[in-house]
């Protein structure tokens, strides 16, 4: 089959100007056409880390469930980035603790405890930054619990918090900013997504949470857009067992599991096994949240390490039609396995 052409890097508009701008910098940039519907790699090589330059001063932020792990990096490089940081966790000594060491290593941040599934509770945290920050700039939906189980053993009290932290504290801390955010005509929501959107076998409330992400994503996107706030979502990888959502454990024993049965890819497996530092994700959270990412909006992105992806969901793969009539189920049980399914992995049952 014939590769479909290879798109011009989005990121830097066209390819003289992606060329151009390596050039500058002396990075090394390698292409690399993959898979059934192809990727596109661009591998930078060669550039030093950047110090941090202030490129949030004066921002206001606050990250949910920034006491421990992914959060935690988010606010100390936020801080070190210029932001004013209203830390929170579920977990007052959390929060606490937090803001202490930005404020020891000469940032501002202020703590606020509550537990995002709850409504009221984070309209006060939304306040807190306005009183006292006197504005409110940056939200990241970060906090997360999970509930493993099967779908037969999972309970009705594990499915419900861990929607109602996912999904309804991303909507109710995003629905409290939005109002201030729309005044104000400048913000950036930044929402955490995870690769269960796409089905993980022995977590289906958190699948099913991380999947209402993207779509909450999108329309907040849509909403939002014409008064200047972005909303993203980004899908990290990170090691942050310790204390964390799952103990280390317990991951790894279902990790293990879930390959031998099949259920995970072995590249998966792999990835999932060798977890980056959460230190590794702060940077394009923060690019996000500057000025010259505005037209980024509604985007699902995916950060493992150093490589940074954007996703494609959603997408139409193929279609079948039939003038006139509608199929009967006698013609479908011919075309969709040898037309519609074909090529397409099949998921595997135990
Ligand atoms: N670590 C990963 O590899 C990974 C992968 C995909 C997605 N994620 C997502 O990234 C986010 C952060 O994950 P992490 O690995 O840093 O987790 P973590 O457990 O290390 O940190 C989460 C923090 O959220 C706090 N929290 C939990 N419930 C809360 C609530 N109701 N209100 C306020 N705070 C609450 C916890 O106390 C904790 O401090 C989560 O949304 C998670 O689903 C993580």
């Amino acid at each position: 089959m014939p590769m479909p052409p290879i798109p011009a890097p989005r990121c830097f508009g066209s390819f003289a100007s992606f060329a151009r701008v390596t050039r500058l910098c002396g990075l090394g940039v390698h292409k690399v056409v993959s898979g059934f519907s192809y990727q596109d790699r661009y591998i930078l090589k060669g550039r030093r880390t950047k110090q941090m330059s202030g490129q949030l001063r004066d921002k206001v932020a606050i990250v949910t469930g920034s006491g421990h792990g992914i959060g935690r990096s988010l606010v100390l490089a936020m801080a070190k980035e210029g932001a004013k940081i209203v830390t929170n966790d579920i977990k007052s000594e959390r929060a606490e603790k937090v803001a202490k060491e930005i404020f020891e290593m000469g940032g501002t941040a202020i703590p606020f405890t509550c537990d995002i599934a709850n409504f009221k509770a984070t309209r006060n945290l939304i306040q807190k930054a306005l009183d006292e920050f006197g504005r409110m700039d940056i939200l990241v939906n970060n906090a997360g619990i999970d509930r493993p189980h099967m779908i037969w053993k999972m309970t009705e009290e594990e499915w419900d918090i861990v929607i109602a932290t996912h999904l309804k504290g991303t909507y109710n801390c995003t629905h409290h900013a939005s109002i201030f955010m729309r005044e104000q005509k400048w913000g950036r929501i930044l929402n955490v997504t995870s690769s269960a959107r796409l089905g993980m076998s022995g977590d289906a409330a958190y699948s099913a949470a991380k999947a209402g992400i993207i779509g909450l994503t999108r329309t907040v996107a849509l909403d939002m857009g014409r008064y200047g706030v972005t909303c993203n979502c980004f899908s990290p990888t990170a090691d942050t067992t310790a204390g964390g959502m799952t103990d280390l454990a317990t991951l790894t024993a279902s990790l293990e599991r879930q390959y031998q049965m099949g259920l995970v890819t072995e590249k998966e497996y792999r990835k999932l096994m060798n977890m980056p530092n959460s230190d590794v994700i702060p940077p394009l959270p923060i690019y996000l949240c500057t000025d010259e990412a505005a037209a980024i909006n509604g985007q699902v992105f995916g950060i493992y390490g150093n490589s940074i992806a954007i996703y494609e969901e959603g997408v139409e793969k193929r279609t079948i039609w039939k003038k006139g009539d509608l199929w009967t189920v006698e013609e479908l049980k011919e075309y969709v396995p040898s037309i519609l399914m074909e090529g397409i992995p099949k998921i595997q049952s135990m």
